[in-house]
């Protein structure tokens, strides 16, 4: 059965990246790349990670297992219009995914194909859309939601994800681009039940993969209060 599932590192604080900064044209120079680089540090070494990009070297590891593991999991991509953007070059000709890539954005371009299986079509009629067409190319795999921190949201707002991956990487950014924010339009008796059904443990960083149960009202829970101390 195809899931949705989702994967992002995040500091201990929770974000994803450094200070949003608009202009994503010269990213290695500005506000987000430093603490994105130091949040996805794990990643660098890993031998899944480096045989993707066509780098030597690189170490077995269990950070190297999650990351082959995704990709060999995922059958199509949902990516922001960011994301890609920042990736494009990077990338290059033959980028890691050799799989579809559906990339969200308002603004249209024509489909890129790519070397090894990976394509990029531009999907400019929503998420749902963009979730539906990966989920169609997909097959029997899944359809993973790369990122960046936006899509993950509006993913999860929508109740379209089945499964989400966190990276906690145990550093404290204190700023940054914060994944799970006030974006998710939860109300004061609102929130979005998860159930950890995987945790690996490393020194860099920690993999807790959840099951979404979806939105569920919260209830004032007073069973803490003792009243059978008051008098009477
Ligand atoms: N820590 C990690 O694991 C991780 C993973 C991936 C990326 N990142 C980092 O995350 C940052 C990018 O994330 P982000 O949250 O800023 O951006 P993003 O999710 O990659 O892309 C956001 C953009 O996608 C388009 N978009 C989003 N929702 C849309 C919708 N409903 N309809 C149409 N277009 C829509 C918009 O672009 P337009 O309207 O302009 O087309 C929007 O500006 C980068 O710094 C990247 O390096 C971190």
């Amino acid at each position: 059965m195809t899931l949705v599932t989702a994967q992002m590192s995040v500091s201990l604080d929770g974000f994803y990246a450094g200070r949003c900064d608009p202009t994503i044209e010269n990213w290695i120079e500005g506000t987000e790349a430093a603490g994105f680089f130091r949040i996805t540090r794990w990643v660098i070494d890993a031998m899944a990670w480096r045989d993707r990009q066509g780098f030597r070297g690189g170490e077995p590891s269990q950070n190297s297992d999650v990351i082959a593991e995704t990709f060999d999991a995922a059958g199509a991509y949902v990516m922001g219009r960011r994301m890609a953007d920042g990736g494009e070059v990077p990338w290059g000709d033959d980028p890691p995914f050799r799989a579809p890539v559906f990339v969200v954005t308002h603004r249209p371009r024509p489909r890129l194909e790519r070397r090894g299986g990976t394509s990029f079509t531009y999907v400019t009629d929503g998420i749902h859309s963009a979730v539906e067409q990966a989920r169609s190319a997909a097959g029997t795999k899944n359809v993973a939601v790369a990122g960046g921190g936006s899509m993950v949201r509006q993913v999860l707002k929508a109740g379209l994800l089945d499964q989400l991956e966190l990276h906690i990487v145990p550093v404290v950014l204190g700023t940054g681009m914060r994944l799970l924010d006030a974006d998710l339009g939860l109300g004061d008796e609102e929130a979005i039940e998860l159930t950890p059904s995987r945790v690996i443990s490393t020194a860099e960083v920690t993999h807790v993969r959840y099951d979404i149960k979806g939105r569920a009202p919260l209830v004032l829970d007073n069973r803490g209060r003792d009243d059978s101390a008051s008098p009477g």
